[in-house]
C-alpha cells in the first residue's frame, strides 16, 4: 500500500521546500506538479497549442532549468485554467502517487482533485508579502534581474487566477491541515509538516 501526501498552497508559500524535505524524511518519491504546468506553459511560449502540449508531455520536459523563470510561471498559470490541459495531466499525477511505498505531490489541487483520498493533506500558506519576498530572494540568488514590486504583482496576479478559475481552483480540501509559514523558519515549517504526517501514519 502506498502512502500519499498531498501538499497544496499558493505560489511561494514554501510547499516545494517542505515537500522535498518531507519526501526525503519518509523515503517517499516527490512530484512538483507545478512543473507539469510550467512545461506546458514553456511550450506555449514557444508557439505550441496548450492542449496538444499537455497531451504530448514527456517527463524529460520537466528537467529543463528554464522552467523556473517568472515568464514561464505566468504562462503556466494561464494554461492551468484550461480544463482539457488539466485532464491531460491528471493520469500522470495519479500514477505517480500510486507508485512505491509512498509519494508526496505538491501543487494546487492535489488534495481536492488529483488525490482526494490522500492519506495526509496539508495546505501551506503565508502572507502575500512574505511569499513575494521569498520568491524575490530566490530569483536574485539565481542571478536573475528582477524588481521586488514586479514579483509582488506577479504573485498576486497568479494567486487571483489560481483561486478564481472554474477548473480545480486553489482551495483547501475540507480535511487538509492548514500550515501558515509566515512566521516560521523553514526548519520549523518542515518539522511541523513531518509531525502532521507522522500523526496520520500512526
Ligand atoms: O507551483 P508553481 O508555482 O510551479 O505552479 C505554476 C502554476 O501552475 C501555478 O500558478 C498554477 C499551476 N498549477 C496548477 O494549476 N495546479 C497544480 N497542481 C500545480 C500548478
Amino acid at each position: 500500500m502506498s502512502f500519499t501526501v498531498a501538499i497544496d498552497g499558493p505560489a511561494a508559500a514554501g510547499k516545494g521546500t517542505i515537500s522535498k524535505a518531507v519526501a526525503a524524511h519518509f523515503g517517499f518519491a516527490h512530484l512538483d506538479t507545478g512543473l507539469l504546468y510550467r512545461a506546458v506553459g514553456a511550450k506555449v511560449l514557444a508557439g505550441a497549442s496548450p492542449i496538444e502540449a499537455a497531451r504530448a508531455l514527456d517527463p524529460v520536459d520537466l528537467e529543463d532549468d528554464s522552467l523556473r523563470t517568472p515568464a514561464v510561471a505566468q504562462a503556466a498559470s494561464e494554461v492551468a485554467v484550461i480544463a482539457q490541459v488539466r485532464d491531460a495531466l491528471v493520469d500522470f499525477q495519479r500514477n505517480f502517487a500510486a507508485r512505491g511505498q509512498g509519494a508526496v505531490l505538491d501543487g494546487r489541487d492535489i488534495g481536492t482533485v488529483v488525490c482526494p483520498l490522500a492519506d495526509a493533506k496539508l495546505f501551506v500558506t503565508a502572507s502575500p508579502e512574505r511569499r513575494a519576498t521569498r520568491r524575490f530572494d530566490e530569483l536574485v540568488a539565481k542571478g536573475m534581474d528582477v524588481a521586488l514590486d514586479d514579483v509582488i504583482a506577479d504573485v498576486k496576479e497568479r494567486d487571483a487566477r489560481d483561486r478564481n478559475r472554474a477548473a480545480s481552483p486553489l482551495v483547501p480540501a475540507d480535511d487538509a491541515y492548514m500550515l501558515d509559514t509566515s512566521d516560521l523558519t523553514i526548519d520549523q515549517a518542515i518539522a511541523a509538516a513531518i509531525a502532521i504526517i507522522a500523526d496520520r501514519m500512526s
